[in-house]
């Protein structure tokens, strides 16, 4: 068993909760010690608490009930204002991020951690992420990453739903939600967070937005040091400047570069096996995907591998690449561009894009030709001296 002073910081809030009177309070910060008891070793201890949460809910609530934690609800009608994510029944491949993103999130993680052993008696300011990004660039993933590294339960309020109602509500509905999160050791997740600048759009009265701003700002600021928010935005040009610096870390999350994506290819595409140079063609023919594109074309290329029993060929690959390279953001994925243009002009574009890479054999693989029928197409191509930075091996 580890060193107890390791448990007072739940110790505190436990007293605390009592002293207020507030049974919720005392329930799930006993249950978040039981917890952390097991996992240091001392199951005696756990059992013992959650035996006494388990009697003396019984004696508080009608039999055949079990212990669940109060959901804080909207106020006109009453749904749940959170769902919590169960991330037991989830298993994923790795985040892949790159280097200055790692370096803010593990920043962000350490900090934390250290931060959950200050006693509350001490004031302290809480601590906050904002993720901002393209969709499908990895907020959502990253918020359940973060809940595993930290052990704590993850809640995700959708700002759209708590908003929808009349602003007079928005606000009982933001102290209800962090009332929650200062009762229960939890990670609040805001997904869809522009939607509280969006108000201002929807020709809603300056003042109103101002003073839901302002509860949010207010609540944010005094929740306290266990429970952490995380919000995630794709428009975050859409947000009032004080919101954004109230956030003590920021994390932008982009396209990927190809580094990045060669690794997404590599993690999502197994088990199928593509050669070094089909992966770097792939790499290159991503440009602009986000993780969840690559993901869905590795989707799309495995349920063929189910029916053949074989890794399609590149041949096979291009048309899915191309279906999901449209939509949303493809302005910058030069696949888009290639629809509806014939094989030859396809050939041509991408010798003039890198010629060492789209070599003669690369082409007749990818069209599906042969390298003489490669050759030909394209023959005269001016081919640009200056290499991509990306290379073959
Ligand atoms: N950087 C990344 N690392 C690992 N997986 C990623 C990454 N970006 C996207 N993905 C994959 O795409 C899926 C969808 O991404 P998601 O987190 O929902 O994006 P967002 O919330 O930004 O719209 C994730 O569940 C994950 O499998
Ligand atoms: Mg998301």
């Amino acid at each position: 068993m580890r060193n107890d002073t390791h448990f007072m910081s739940e110790l505190f809030r436990i007293v605390n909760g009592a002293l207020r009177l507030d049974i919720d309070k005392v329930r799930n910060y006993t249950a978040f010690l039981a917890d952390k008891l097991e996992k240091s070793g001392d199951e005696v201890s756990a059992l013992r608490l959650r035996r006494m949460l388990e009697e003396n809910d019984l004696q508080l609530r009608p039999a055949g009930t079990t212990f669940e934690k109060t959901l804080p609800v909207d106020s006109e009608s009453r749904f749940p204002l959170v769902e919590r994510v169960n991330l037991k029944a989830i298993s994923e491949p790795p985040v892949l991020l790159s280097q200055d993103q790692w370096d803010v999130l593990n920043e962000f993680l350490s900090v934390t951690r250290s931060h959950a052993q200050v006693d509350t008696t001490r004031v302290s300011t809480s601590l906050s992420l904002l993720m901002y990004g393209p969709p499908g660039t990895g907020k959502s993933r990253l918020a359940r990453h973060i809940s595993q590294e930290l052990s704590l339960d993850l809640y995700i309020a959708r700002l759209d739903g708590l908003i929808s109602s009349f602003l007079g509500s928005t606000s009982k509905n933001i102290r209800a939600l962090f009332d929650f999160a200062s009762k229960t050791p939890c990670i609040l997740f805001l997904d869809e967070f522009d939607a509280i600048a969006k108000l201002r759009g929807d020709g809603q009265e300056l003042g109103e937005l101002k003073r839901v701003v302002n509860s949010f700002i207010q609540n944010l600021d005094t929740l306290g040091t266990q429970s952490i928010v995380i919000a995630a935005t794709n428009h975050h040009e859409l947000l009032d400047s004080a919101i954004w610096r109230r956030f003590s870390y920021r994390l932008a999350l982009d396209y990927p570069p190809a580094d990045l994506r060669q690794k997404m290819w590599k993690q999502f595409v197994r088990p199928l096996e593509f050669t070094v140079r089909e992966m770097a063609l792939l790499t290159d023919l991503s440009e602009g995907f986000t993780g969840s594109d690559i993901q869905e074309v590795c989707l799309r290329l495995q349920r063929r591998w189910l029916t053949t029993n074989k890794t399609p060929s590149l041949k096979e690959a291009l048309p899915i690449l191309q279906n999901i390279a449209m939509g949303e953001g493809e302005d910058r994925r030069f696949l888009a561009r290639l629809r509806g243009k014939d094989e030859h002009a396809i050939a041509a574009f991408l010798r003039e894009r890198d010629a060492k890479l789209y070599s003669h054999s690369a082409l007749a693989d990818l069209l599906g030709v042969s390298k003489a029928t490669a050759h030909r197409w394209v023959k005269g191509v001016k081919t640009d001296a200056r290499r991509r930075p990306f290379a073959t091996t």
